[in-house]
């Protein structure tokens, strides 16, 4: 492993004889020398090689191209160019891996959409390398936040029999036989089997065993909706706490918010300054201020008064008993609120069956966290603990009680409230970097009709 670029750029002082290994972005020749600029991908930032051209490797340069790679010793010394504090002088230059003039990666910008059918060498741009370091950082910061606090880290089951969501957006699972799908009678498990959509319902089962737990893994979604916050292969995290409501579930979601921004604003700032320059130039403002004050709390019915007093109109009508649509959702977080805003109490026909029913008979203690550019990027409740109302929730959504006697179980033997949501990961990261597409947030995107790789 050699020395990394990130490394070497931070040198406090000049340094002899290094080396480093790299991809040239750029090349540039004069009558004495010429520039490579080489990056990494340890850092936003490249390093200026000098290459005399009495150098006796020099005569590698027509070979090199843009994309080739390259190993360089030399010596580090004060760049006299602006905007750079180090170059490197080479004595020696190799050519490891040359990359010849159909790299598609050439000087010219690329858009998105075009990278999305590069996703093989997309990470070796500039937008694309900040993305991945930051998706990096930030799922590392997410098991530290829940670390700090004392939760264990559950890994729920990939391959489940349970539709925690009751949506019906499951992909099953089937074994292959000579090539071809194997029927359903020789089910390799013995009875359906599906990609989860959630790991809640198997974290439920350890938080009222171990107290405050979380899990943080991929999970899958059979739905056909092609927008840009949608994917069908994207990662949760979901924390589960024993004997826990729904408002600390949210006091909860708001600090995992802000110290998963805060993390952006302290640990990513090379990145940050690229997002703010080319992607959106609000976003440092607006990650400020998430952080300045607490979450705006509005409970479903209030947002439905609010939206329909708002004077707006909207494509998809408000109606109390339905749910809210992303452009219901956006006006709330973005013109009502100007920020963050979790909405609560939701109508209980329009929600899954664990949720607890309120006193009302007519909600469940259900809650989204909103914000603005996106909509929701978290979503949770209070599980039902009761086991009659639990029952009585099951029957009514055709669920049968073997197949879920595990979870009735729990509400059996020493019930306690309890409550979780889950944060899509990749939400939290349009959010966090101002990048508009799911697409462009994962590094090898699940979206209907596309599966490349
Ligand atoms: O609101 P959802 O469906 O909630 C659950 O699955 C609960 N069982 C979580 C829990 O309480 N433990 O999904 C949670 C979050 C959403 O707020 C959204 O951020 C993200 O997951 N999400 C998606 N992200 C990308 N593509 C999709 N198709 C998504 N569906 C949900
Ligand atoms: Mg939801």
């Amino acid at each position: 492993m050699s020395e990394t670029l990130r490394h070497v750029l931070a040198s406090e002082s000049p340094r002899s004889a290094i080396t480093v290994r790299g991809w040239v972005r750029t090349k540039r020749e004069s009558k004495s020398c010429a520039f490579l600029e080489i990056t990494d991908g340890s850092c936003f930032r490249g390093l200026q090689v000098v290459v005399d051209a009495a150098l006796s490797s020099a005569s590698l340069l027509p070979s090199i191209l843009t994309g080739a790679s390259v190993e360089v010793v030399g010596d580090l010394i004060a760049s006299p160019a602006a905007g750079q504090k180090w170059e490197l002088q080479a004595s020696e230059l190799r050519l490891l891996g040359e990359a010849d003039a159909s790299y598609p990666l050439q000087k010219k910008g690329h858009t998105p959409e075009f990278l999305r059918t590069i996703a093989h060498l997309r990470p070796r741009t500039n937008l694309f390398s900040n993305v991945f370091r930051v998706r990096s950082r930030m799922a590392y910061a997410v098991h530290r936040f829940f670390q700090e606090r004392g939760f264990f880290y559950v890994h729920t089951p990939i391959i489940t029999s349970s539709d925690c969501e009751g949506a019906g957006e499951l992909f099953r699972v089937t074994t292959l036989k000579q090539g071809t799908p194997a029927k359903p009678e020789d089910d390799f498990f013995g009875r359906p089997t599906y990609l989860t959509v959630s790991g809640q319902l198997q974290g439920e089962t350890f938080a009222c065993a171990l107290g405050n737990i979380y899990t943080f893994g991929p999970t899958f979604r059979a739905e056909n909706s092609n927008t840009a916050r949608h994917a069908a292969e994207f990662w949760m995290i979901e924390p589960e706490m024993a004997f826990c409501d729904l408002f600390a579930d949210m006091t909860l979601a708001e600090e995992n918010v802000k110290y998963l921004v805060d993390a952006m604003l302290s640990e990513c700032s090379e990145e940050l300054e690229f997002f703010g320059k080319f992607i959106d130039k609000e976003l440092v403002n607006r990650l400020q201020q998430t952080l300045q004050k607490p979450f705006e709390r509005i409970s479903y019915t209030e947002a439905v008064d609010l939206l329909l007093k708002s004077g707006q109109t909207f494509e998809h009508p408000v109606v109390w008993g339905e749910g809210l649509q992303t452009e219901h959702e956006r006006f709330i977080a973005e013109q009502h609120v100007r920020g963050p805003v979790t909405i609560y109490n939701y109508p209980k026909a329009i929600k899954p069956f664990y949720m607890r029913q309120n006193d009302d008979g007519k909600t469940v203690a259900a809650m989204d966290l909103l914000v603005p550019g996106i909509g929701e990027i978290i979503g949770g409740s209070q599980r039902e603990e009761r086991l009659d109302v639990l029952r009585a929730a099951m029957q009514h959504h055709g669920l049968s009680e073997e197949d879920y006697s595990w979870y009735v179980d729990l509400r059996r033997y020493g019930s306690v409230p309890h409550a979780g949501y889950g944060m899509g990961f990749e939400r939290l990261l349009m959010f966090v970097t101002g990048v508009s597409n799911i697409r462009d947030v994962i590094p090898f995107a699940r979206t209907p009709g596309h599966a490349a790789y």
